[in-house]
């Protein structure tokens, strides 16, 4: 089969920074309970998906020096879109200039990995290039009143254009979506609602399910554990990230986290923890990488990659 690699990545998060501390001022909360219980130190605020995503989308096409005209296909993950309809899809695709079909997709925080998969499958059946946005604005559904879900969201997009690679080791070796929907109301937001949770069973089942997706993906790959350089997770929870990283016997200094200033933003976090992990030299050329979201629904998803173009 024909493989996709990432060629270019780009990201935004919202303008606004919102600290543990400023959320004391108005919360029964401390800095000091957040960031134990969480990871999280700050997170970023404002934008729409359009704006946010638009932003990620244009620096990923220059990265991949790509032309928006040059697109086959725009996939939006959000689960959080500015509108019922039209698709945020359809408006980056008039904001970038580019001239090819466009749809959004939503699975939640698992939405970018279940982007990638469909994109590759794209590239394999002879499309040339893919945009992969991912973009969520959460604080819109968030209840800053409510301190069990306000410490936890932020906003932002990432962006990836996907293409045959060069190199023909490069690029996605497996990929797997999954869902577990008897556990939907673990985690949901209704029309005009706030986004409601049971935390502690979320935990529990998150780590479940990115151990078992993970391992699929590795298996279907023909690797093991110890050979993957950079695990890219969802960035829900650092004690969520450590818990399935103990499990899957990698250790955690592999795991690209970046919640501590971004909170989670749900479709956009793996690729912003990505995007921190290259420019740290988490990640570099050959890199076996491991991409692993859960999300509401229960929604999960992986994707195993030899990193390069
Ligand atoms: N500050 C201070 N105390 C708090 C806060 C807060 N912000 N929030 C809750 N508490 C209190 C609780 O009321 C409770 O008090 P009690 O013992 O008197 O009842 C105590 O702290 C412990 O609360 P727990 O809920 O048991 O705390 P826990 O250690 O489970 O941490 C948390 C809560 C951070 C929400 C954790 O369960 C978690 O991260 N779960 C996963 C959530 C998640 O990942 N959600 C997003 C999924 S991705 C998506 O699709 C959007």
């Amino acid at each position: 089969m024909r493989r996709a690699t990432i060629t270019g990545l780009g990201t935004a998060v919202g303008r606004e920074v919102v600290t543990n501390h400023d959320l004391a001022r108005t919360l029964d909360t401390s800095d000091e309970w957040i960031v134990e219980r969480t990871g999280i130190h700050e997170r970023r605020v404002g934008g729409t998906c359009l704006e946010l995503g638009a932003e990620a989308a244009r620096l990923a096409l220059e990265q991949a020096e790509t032309e928006a005209a040059d697109l086959d296909l725009i996939i939006c993950s959000t689960c959080t879109p500015d509108q019922v309809f039209p698709a945020v899809s359809n408006r980056i695709q008039d904001e970038l200039g580019a001239n090819c079909g466009a749809f959004d997709l939503n699975a939640a925080c698992s939405g970018f990995t279940y982007g990638i998969t469909i994109g590759q499958a794209q590239i394999a059946a002879g499309m040339e290039r893919v945009l992969v946005v991912g973009v969520d604005t959460l604080s819109r559904f968030t209840d800053w009143q409510d301190r069990t879900t306000a410490i936890l969201f932020g906003d932002g997009a990432g962006a990836v254009v996907l293409a045959p690679p060069s190199r023909p080791d490069r690029g996605l070796l497996s990929t797997y979506m999954g869902s577990e929907g008897r556990y939907a109301d673990l985690l949901a937001c209704d029309f005009g609602g706030y986004i409601r949770m049971d935390g502690k069973e979320v935990f529990r089942q998150a780590v479940r399910v990115m151990v078992s997706a993970s391992l699929k993906v590795l298996a279907d790959a023909g690797l093991d554990a110890p050979d993957v350089a950079a695990v890219v997770p969802h960035q829900a929870n650092i004690r969520i990230i450590e818990s399935a990283m103990k499990r899957l016997g990698i250790p955690l200094e592999r795991a690209a986290t970046v919640l501590q200033s971004t909170g989670n933003t749900s479709s956009a976090s793996i690729p912003l923890a990505m995007d921190a992990a290259v420019s740290n030299g988490g990640i570099r050329d050959g890199d076996a990488v491991l991409l692993v979201g859960f999300g509401a629904g229960m929604s999960v998803a992986a994707a195993l990659l030899r990193w390069g173009k």
